[in-house]
């Protein structure tokens, strides 16, 4: 029996939740799902975004699946709670043009390695009067922790190189530290090339010439800022899939949030969860079904028959999921 933890959240959380069960209910697997809450709705009924028992669940589980969640302002988030928790320190983000999506680029495929755990999103701020002031913390150890992990997706996913995104001209002793230790991991794994560029000109090669990276790592906000970018290379939130990986711990979540603006018609795009879905049973240990999954939502996507509204379709949520399903059997 595999015990996974499940948070639907809100809004198009919940669709896009309901979808990705779906497709891991008709794999051949033993799993338990236990649902927890979090979000806008669990705070009006329990008086919190995240309570403790969903922090029981998420660490007694072997991995946690997260639909999406409503800002509920001036309380904690319960993403960057659980994120913190659960210590997974590295947000992987693949970044993958799919054909018969009308997108920017149709020949993308990266990974952004993002460190989840410090940088401006210590949580480290405070109000002096009439200023603010935000600490940006850079450690060694979780500096070269997630290099290391970026050198060994690399390996994983046959890259050739990693690059590392920082901004050591302006942000010399934090940044410092980060430079310092990708190169001091970077001697670990010399088959791999290694690259070193600022924030801004990755910014600027990222539309200029983004087949050229194989994979990247950066710290928390230069990470949230580049890989939402890179979504919208390839197809945008509808298909960005994510995933929070710790040494103890994972999370699996889409990079989108919970569309206010569309929740409660079921026309998400469940595509962007089922992925995810998809990095969850790789974490589990569950390659053949992870790639069968992966290659199911390529072909309902290039086939073009049956896509929700935001890739130009009319399909709902459930018959995008039952059409990947579908797609499962065949393969
Ligand atoms: P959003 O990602 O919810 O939506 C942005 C735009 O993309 C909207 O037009 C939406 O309709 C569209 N979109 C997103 N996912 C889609 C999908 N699967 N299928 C079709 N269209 C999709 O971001 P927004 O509007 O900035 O935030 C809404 C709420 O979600 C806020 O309260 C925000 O704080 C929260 N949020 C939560 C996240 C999480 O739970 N991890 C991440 C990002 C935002
Ligand atoms: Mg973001």
């Amino acid at each position: 029996m595999i015990k996974i933890a499940r948070i639907d959240g809100d809004g198009i959380g919940k669709e896009v939740t309901e979808a990705g069960v779906a497709v891991l209910e008709s794999l051949d697997l033993n799993i338990d799902f236990v649902e927890a809450e979090a979000g806008r709705e669990c705070f009006d009924k329990n008086g919190t975004t995240i309570p403790e028992e969903t922090i029981r669940i998420a660490r007694n589980a072997k991995a946690t699946l997260f639909g999406a969640i409503t800002s509920t302002p001036g309380e904690k988030s319960p993403i960057i709670t659980l994120r913190q928790e659960l210590d997974t320190y590295a947000n992987l983000r693949p970044i993958k043009s799919f054909k018969g999506v009308d997108c920017l680029f149709d020949d993308l495929d990266f990974l952004i390695v993002r460190e989840n755990t410090e940088g401006l999103y210590s949580g480290k701020e405070r109000l002096e009067e009439d200023k603010a002031i935000a600490h940006r913390v850079i450690t060694r150890k979780a500096s070269e922790r997630i290099s290391r992990l970026a050198f060994q997706e690399a390996i994983k996913l046959n890259k050739e190189s990693v690059t590392c995104v920082h901004k050591s001209n302006v942000l010399k002793k934090t940044d410092g530290v980060f430079k310092d230790s990708f190169y001091n991991v970077a001697k670990d794994y010399p088959q791999i090339k290694t690259i070193d560029y600022y924030v801004d000109a990755t910014a600027m090669y990222l539309l200029t010439k983004p087949q050229e990276f194989d994979v990247i790592v950066t710290s928390n906000l230069f990470g949230d800022i580049l890989s939402d970018a890179s979504a919208g290379l390839v197809g945008g939130l509808g298909l960005a899939p994510s995933g929070n990986i710790g040494d103890k711990h994972g999370l699996f979540e889409p990079v989108h949030g919970s569309a206010p603006d569309i929740a409660g018609n079921n026309i998400s795009n469940p595509i962007a969860m089922i992925l995810s879905v998809s990095m969850m049973l790789e974490y589990l240990n569950e390659d053949y079904l992870a790639s069968k999954v992966k290659t199911a939502c390529e072909n309902v996507l290039e086939k073009g028959k049956v896509l929700t509204p935001d890739l130009g379709g009319n399909a709902k949520t459930m018959d995008v999921a039952n059409e990947v399903i579908k797609e499962i059997e065949k393969l």
